[in-house]
């Protein structure tokens, strides 16, 4: 198969070549590197550096290159960001996607893997199936569902296939450590915690425990980014067999709370927190029902919450060294 990876550069992106690379695809990436990084790219991958909204960008790839399906995780994800700037999100992410499927659509190449997010649900709690109510309430959320009933109208017109996967909280780092999360500014529970045991931090703080869970902080459904990763290449193999298309979620079928969480950081070394505020938006516990993703694609995530922390922290380790 030869796969087009948009946003290949960027930590999701740069994971999924990876496995891509491990299960004999061949690669080519399209990423314009305003998030991504260039060490972050597989040596063995054709690299362009374009724009997903520059028609002219993605379109020299297509005349260029012979593709089977393609891969898109070129999108602006942080939902403090997209409240703030929501046109900027709607260019990034729905005007992106849709210059994009213009020009599949004109190559005649019909096949997608999407990334969308559990933020699609939005205020839901428990255990989220597909077929759940959609309520996002960021505009995130909202320019991931908006992506996502284009995708669903043009392949119905257009004669489309895809895979949509909605992750939930993804973190980790590949073993071999030569990929991770690069950014500064980091915000995400895991990373942070481990900040705070290597002396990036002086300690995490842990926005309320007082939500209705059995210690009070929020569940999250952690999941590795390796498996979120290698869910991928069964998605572009299921399409590129003929599959139809689908929405599925991607996630543990288990939760942990902050503490938890927080927990499994602090036996790797002490963790020092404070109880904070609730933050806004957050709901108590968001699982996923991965299922679907189970009969369909016979995906089975094989790491550990301990195994996720652990990675996170040996590839924070390496990249703080430097
Ligand atoms: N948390 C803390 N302290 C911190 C950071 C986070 O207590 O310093 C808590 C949060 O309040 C929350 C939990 O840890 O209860 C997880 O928070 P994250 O910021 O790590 O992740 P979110 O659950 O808010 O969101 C992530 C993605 C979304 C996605 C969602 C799906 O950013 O896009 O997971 O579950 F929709």
């Amino acid at each position: 198969m030869r796969v087009l990876v948009v946003g290949g550069a960027g930590y999701i992106g740069s994971h999924t070549v990876y496995e891509l690379i491990k299960d004999h695809q061949e690669v080519i990436i399209l990423d314009n590197l305003s998030s991504g990084y260039m060490e972050l790219v597989h040596p063995e991958a054709k690299f362009y550096k374009g724009d997903i909204r520059n028609k002219e960008d993605i379109a020299s790839v297509f005349k260029q290159e012979k593709i089977d399906v393609v891969m898109h995780f070129a999108a602006k994800i942080v939902v403090p960001e997209s409240v703030k700037e929501p046109l900027e999100y709607y260019h990034n992410n729905v005007e992106g996607v849709r210059t994009l499927l213009e020009v599949m659509n004109e190559y005649n190449v019909k096949k997608l893997v999407f990334s969308s997010t559990a933020a699609v649900y939005g205020e839901a709690s428990g255990v989220c199936k597909e077929t759940d109510i959609t309520m996002p309430i960021n505009p995130y959320g909202e320019t991931k569902l908006a992506t996502e009933k284009m995708i669903q109208w043009v392949a119905n017109a257009h004669g489309f296939n895809y895979v949509i996967f909605r992750y939930f909280n993804v973190a980790g780092a590949d073993q071999s450590l030569k990929i991770g999360l690069m950014k500064d500014q980091l915000t995400h529970l895991i990373p942070v915690a481990i900040q705070g045991i290597i002396g990036l931090r002086d300690h995490l703080t842990i926005y309320g425990n007082d939500y209705p869970t059995k210690d009070g902080t929020c569940i999250r459904d952690y999941i590795h980014v390796s498996d979120l990763a290698y869910a991928h290449v069964l998605g572009a193999r299921y399409l590129n067999g003929g599959g139809k298309s689908e929405i599925m979620n991607l996630g543990s079928n288990s939760g942990y709370t902050v503490l938890e969480v927080a927990q499994a950081v602090n036996e790797i070394a002490p963790l020092k927190y404070i109880i904070g505020p609730r933050r806004d938006g957050d709901p108590a516990e968001l699982i996923a029902s991965n299922d679907k993703a189970r009969n369909i694609l016979k995906w089975i995530p094989k790491y550990t919450l301990k195994d996720i922390v652990l990675s996170d922290y040996n590839y924070r380790k390496k990249i703080s060294n430097r």
